[in-house]
């Protein structure tokens, strides 16, 4: 079934907090060093958010940012999805906190729970909302603020992640070729264990920590995400060779190269944030889209192809002409 609108990308933002932490200062504190993490992730550095800085407010930030690179007031905006994990609140939604901090009054706005899945999940259902002509315009944010459910004392976990926001504005159009073409998306509980939080309202009344079996993790990834980028080639009648850009979710440079080798997917259209941002979890993947529409190497027309995988297990991929 063709739908009649498409989901068309008008603008990304980003936000990042002040402070940057390298793994020579994590070293200092922990029994680590920058060779250990350099190698086994690519990560040299992440920011990590101070006082005063926090999920709501990155993610504000990051959407004023996206609606002036759209050209567009916050008023013309009818749809607003935070894929996040770590909300200000357990309730209200970090979406309706940030629409009122936007002085948006109009439309709806909720979270969304994929963890590092969220900002696919989160365009692919923004998508949904504007294909079918309910909604006209998104704002789909990937915020996060990792640094304050991590063990600082677990090196396995707390070298990896990193805090940000990013955002992106989609609007409905008729017709042309452009926005999100396809998308796909997967989940399978039975992985739950794998990569978790200890803690919960429901459970614990605890924000609790992140808990990760790394190996666990590393050895599903690269199978699951090729699997649904695959099914997005079939859907639209693209190969590999075909895209401009691919940008995965940023976890792991050694998951990202080993994906993008198995798709046949050229090292030099592979966006890598990692090195700088760490794993952002949901905010990663526009993060890593506004360094490179920033450079100036996304490009209207282009083919840029997302993916993630991350807790529950979640996975999905979302391709888009830009
Ligand atoms: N510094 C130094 N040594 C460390 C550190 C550290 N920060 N962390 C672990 N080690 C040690 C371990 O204790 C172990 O020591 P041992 O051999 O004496 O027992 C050794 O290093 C090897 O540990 P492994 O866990 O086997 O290391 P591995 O090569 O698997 O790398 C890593 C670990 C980087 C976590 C890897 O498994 C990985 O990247 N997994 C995927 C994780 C991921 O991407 N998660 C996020 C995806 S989903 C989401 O984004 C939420």
């Amino acid at each position: 079934m063709s739908a009649k609108f498409r989901s068309v990308v008008r603008g990304v933002g980003a936000c990042l907090p002040e402070r940057v932490v390298s793994n020579a200062e994590l070293a200092a504190r922990i029994d680590t060093s920058d060779e250990w993490i350099a190698q086994r992730t690519g990560i040299r550095q992440r920011h990590v958010a101070g006082e005063g800085e926090t999920t709501v407010t990155l993610g504000t930030r990051a959407a004023s940012r996206a609606l002036a690179r759209a050209g567009l007031q916050p008023a013309e905006i009818d749809l607003i999805i935070v894929a996040t994990s770590t909300p200000d609140h357990t309730f209200p939604a970090s979406a309706t906190e940030i629409q009122a901090a936007l002085g948006i009054t109009q439309g709806v706005a909720f979270d969304l729970q994929a963890v590092c899945s969220g900002f696919v999940f989160g365009v692919t259902t923004a998508d949904k909302f504007l294909a079918s002509g309910s909604h006209k315009r998104a704002l789909v944010i990937g915020a996060e603020t990792f640094s304050r459910i991590l063990d600082w004392q677990d090196r396995t976990t707390c070298v990896l992640f990193g805090d940000g926001a990013g955002a992106m504005v989609l609007e409905a159009v008729e017709g042309g070729d452009k926005g999100v073409i396809t998308s796909k998306l997967r989940s399978d509980g039975r992985h739950r264990a794998k990569l978790y939080v200890d803690g919960g309202p429901s459970t614990t009344q605890t924000v609790g920590h992140l808990r990760m079996e790394g190996k666990e993790v590393f050895k599903h990834a690269v199978g699951m995400v090729t699997d649904v980028i695959k099914a997005c080639f079939e859907d639209a009648g693209v190969s590999a060779q075909d895209i401009d850009w691919f940008v995965p979710h940023q976890a792991n440079r050694r998951i990202i190269d080993a994906s993008a080798d198995k798709l046949g997917i050229a090292r030099d259209k592979v966006v890598i944030t990692v090195d700088r941002h760490g794993n952002t979890s949901a905010a990663s993947i526009p993060l890593a889209l506004d360094v490179a529409v920033s450079d100036g190497r996304i490009k209207p027309g282009d083919l840029v192809m997302i993916e993630a995988m991350g807790g529950g297990f979640t996975w999905g991929a979302a391709l888009i002409r830009w």
